[in-house]
């Protein structure tokens, strides 16, 4: 194939590219998000069928993804050109890259203001505004932090501002620098706060709403969302991996890397999960509560423990940490590809991309006050640019990826690409994503669309 080298930066390790990857991962989805899904289609079947979805079809699909970037070392839209070609395909493909640029656009729009939550909770946790505060306070601080578009306009300027200058510095000094002290940190954060749930009575009554499941509160719809919830929490379908994919050296095994990152993005979750519902049960709340979950229940927990003021403190910086590696990750497609093919500079790419994203966030923002009525489908703008990118963009996108990885792609090509080290284990993957994968997120649409 085409080795012509062009503007492409290249992770300096595989650590670097672990970590960046993980840091992409893992974010808002799994603390803020996931939490709140759970809670609001009913605890453990949801959880199985998210698990059940992770292993078989966004593992086979992460694979899948790494390995067309990293088969082309070029941006998506572009990745997506050439690997046509080597296959000798339609050339309508490329349209796949296309969809994942503006689906990272439209998810970091909305993404960056609930990151501005977690970046304005950080200086509520700071000031002390927890201390010895109620259910009810705290749901009267969340709820006038979210009436007030001025504030919320503030805190998704800022993060969009954090965002953009990191990814402005490029792949090595920007995003691997980054990432490198930001996710060792994640993690000793989350561990704490596992330790504390531990340590209330409620401890078990979390750990059974998450882990035993009731079916008979399993609908289509939440099917739907565990589904596309393993897309967007591995930041698949879109072409956020592929790019991370592009930038990996050519001597890495992909498949044992791709397991880990996806075994830790899982890990991260349960861990939110565990520390979250044994507090929003041992204070009487409801587990939906939707997407003000975490921040109407554990600042109750930060006021009322020893120790809370710095826990409360390092939980939210943790929250905006996990999600600038996050968004970084949504935006970058969008940069590499104006860089390369448009000749922008790195600064006007990362210009463009960031004034048009915060602007499309206002419309999220208003929706939770100015906008609260205005509703497209029955859903906010909030809701609806999350409906289509996390339940209809990603599991297309993801669905697309593995029918070109498990049907365009030539056997010779992928196989030498991911360089299992059995043939098994190649096996395996190539049923995965030729049958498993595809047909599995086929059939979800068809039942949510009621044909079945
Ligand atoms: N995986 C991220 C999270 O769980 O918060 C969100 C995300 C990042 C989705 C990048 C999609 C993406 F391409």
């Amino acid at each position: 194939m085409d080795t012509k080298k062009i503007v492409h930066g290249a992770w300096s390790s595989r650590l670097a590219f672990i970590l960046a990857a993980t840091g992409s991962a893992v974010g808002l989805g799994n603390i803020w998000k996931f939490p709140y899904i759970t809670g609001e289609n009913g605890g453990g079947a949801f959880v199985i069928v998210y698990l059940l979805c992770v292993l078989l079809i966004g593992i086979p699909i992460m694979i899948a993804e790494t390995m067309l970037g990293r088969r082309s070392q070029r941006n998506p839209i572009e990745t997506m050109e050439l690997l046509t070609e080597e296959a000798g395909a339609d050339k309508n493909w490329h349209y796949l890259g296309w969809m994942g640029v503006v689906a990272g656009l439209l998810i970091l729009s909305y993404y960056s203001v609930i990151a501005g939550w977690a970046s304005a909770y950080v200086l509520k946790a700071f000031t002390g505004s927890f201390f010895d505060a109620d259910a009810a306070q705290i749901r009267q601080l969340f709820d006038e932090f979210i009436a007030s578009p001025i504030q919320l306009i503030f805190w998704h300027s800022a993060f969009m501002l954090a965002t953009m200058l990191i990814v402005v510095r490029g792949v090595n000094k920007g995003l691997e620098k980054a990432v490198q002290y930001l996710m060792p940190t994640l993690f000793i954060l989350l561990f704490l706060l596992v330790a504390y749930a531990m340590t209330t009575d409620s401890y078990f009554q979390g750990l059974k709403f998450l882990f035993i499941p009731d079916f008979s509160k399993l609908t289509s719809g939440s099917v739907l969302t565990a589904m596309g919830h393993a897309f967007f929490t591995l930041s698949l379908g879109m072409g956020a991996i592929m790019v991370y994919g592009s930038y990996l050296p050519k001597n890495i095994s992909i498949a044992k890397t791709t397991l880990l990152i996806a075994g830790a993005d899982t890990v991260v979750a349960l861990l939110a999960g565990i520390a979250i519902f044994p507090i929003v049960f041992a204070n009487n709340l409801q587990p939906d509560s939707g997407p003000g979950l975490i921040f109407q229940t554990l600042p109750i927990a930060f006021g009322a423990m020893t120790g809370g003021w710095l826990m409360g403190i390092s939980f939210f910086v943790m929250l905006v940490i996990a999600a600038l590696t996050s968004s970084i990750s949504l935006v970058e497609p969008a940069v590499a590809w104006l860089v390369e093919n448009k000749n922008f500079s790195r600064q006007k790419a990362c210009l463009w991309t960031g004034l048009s994203t915060w602007l499309l966030g206002i419309g999220s923002i208003f929706s939770f006050n100015v906008w609260a009525n205005v509703k497209l489908f029955d859903r906010s703008i909030f809701q609806l640019l999350d409906y289509l990118t996390a339940n209809l963009m990603l599991p297309i996108g993801g669905f697309s990826i593995a029918i070109f990885a498990g049907w365009i792609m030539s056997r010779q090509s992928s196989e030498q690409e991911l360089n299992m080290p059995t043939v098994q284990s190649y096996q395996i993957w190539k049923i995965l994503i030729s049958y498993v994968a595809p047909s599995a997120v086929f059939f979800v649409f068809l039942h949510v669309v009621g044909v079945l």
